[in-house]
């Protein structure tokens, strides 16, 4: 087979043909306004309404995103029986019972990543959902940055074999988190950020198990004193047929060019592209090799591919595939990743 056999990639955002629930967005804060809410006009997911704890949040945005209404409280939406999926946008602290009430309401649920702060938390939630037969799905939308989408589509079909090693590297100025709630967050750059990165890494390694991690962050010698997490890391992934994964963030100064290569090798071929700053996605066999022509980008189609996956999900009735079941294997990479990471960088063993 040459690349041209694996031309007919689609690596857009998928919706179902006749299902358009009414959504209801919780935690209308920085990736809300930037993000879902562009993506879901883009998209015409409709937004019935909005709630925020904190009323000046959402301020000013009902005519700019055809929102319905703007809720006074959680409960209602949750009252609301013509909403029937809840987009959970806070942090994870506040997002936990946030998610457990909406699908006690019976709503399926999106909950923006990282899933949980621990494994106890995340499997509960699995299995609540699973007990009340609703969906609940993560927002790990970096599965749909046309690149990353693409490379998970190739992997399928078998366009490379089987994965060998997956290599990232994020070449990204942190600067932008001087002085945000982002640094308040231990481990951030590992435990909020690097979770897409885990988490496709993940996706694509598909059954393959690991088996170790070493995570390791630290402050470059250049960033900023003001700046109070640490901006550079590696993660090291090791699974049980031998198979690695290598994901290093640089802090990225002095700026431009900026850029998210990654490199996967497989038994017959190997994709390579950017995922972020410049996107492109190529496909190597043998001598051959093919360039995909790619629409959109990670923000914020990336928002539509998530939204997408879980419409269709229910309109099929079947699994996400970005389920919180599947996502499991995600957290449990990165709180390994961070577990490691406070340790000096010695390897977890995932049992
Ligand atoms: N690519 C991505 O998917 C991406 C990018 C950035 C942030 N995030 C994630 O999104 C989440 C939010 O990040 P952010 O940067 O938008 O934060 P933010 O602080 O700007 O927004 C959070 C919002 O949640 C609201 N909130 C808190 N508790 C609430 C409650 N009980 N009920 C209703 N509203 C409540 C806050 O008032 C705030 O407006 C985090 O988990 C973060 O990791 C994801």
């Amino acid at each position: 087979m040459t690349p041209a056999d694996f031309a007919s990639i689609d690596a857009r955002p998928q919706f179902p043909a006749d299902y358009r629930p009414n959504v209801a967005i919780v935690g209308i804060g920085g990736i809300v306004k930037s993000s879902h809410l562009p993506a879901y006009m883009k998209y015409g997911i409709p937004v019935a309404a909005v709630y925020d704890i904190r009323p000046e949040a959402t301020e000013g945005i009902q005519n700019e995103f055809h929102i319905g209404r703007v809720a006074k409280s959680f409960e209602e939406i949750l009252d609301d029986p013509s909403v029937e999926v809840v987009d959970i946008a806070t942090f994870p602290e506040h997002r936990i019972p946030l998610v457990k009430q909406a699908l006690e309401a019976g709503k399926h649920v999106l909950s923006q990543k990282p899933l949980a702060l621990d494994m106890t938390s995340a499997q509960e939630l699995v299995d609540l959902a699973d007990t009340r037969g609703l969906k609940l799905a993560v927002n790990q939308n970096g599965r749909w940055s046309p690149p990353w989408r693409a490379a998970t589509m190739l992997l399928g079909a078998g366009a490379i074999g089987e994965p060998i090693a997956v290599t990232h590297l994020l070449d990204r100025s942190y600067r932008w988190t001087i002085g945000t709630h982002f640094e308040k967050i231990p481990h951030w750059a590992i435990y909020d950020y690097t979770v897409h990165w885990i988490d496709i890494t993940r996706t694509w390694m598909g059954d393959l198990k690991p088996v170790a991690v070493r995570g390791r962050d630290y402050r470059t010698p250049n960033q900023p004193p003001e700046s109070l997490t640490p901006w550079g890391l590696t993660i090291e992934i090791d699974y049980e047929n031998g198979a690695t994964a290598l994901i290093r963030a640089t802090g990225g100064e002095p700026g431009e060019p900026e850029g998210h290569p990654f490199f996967i090798n497989g038994t017959e071929g190997k994709i390579w592209g950017s995922a972020l700053g410049r996107e492109f996605v190529e496909l190597y066999r043998g001598d051959e090799h093919l360039t995909y022509e790619l629409e959109g980008a990670w923000f914020p189609d990336g928002f539509g591919g998530t939204m997408g996956e879980l419409l269709s999900a229910i309109a099929e009735d079947r699994e996400p595939s970005n389920s919180a079941r599947h996502n499991l294997g995600s957290l449990q990479l990165t709180l390994a990743a961070v577990a490691s990471a406070e340790q000096n960088g010695i390897p977890i063993v995932i049992a």
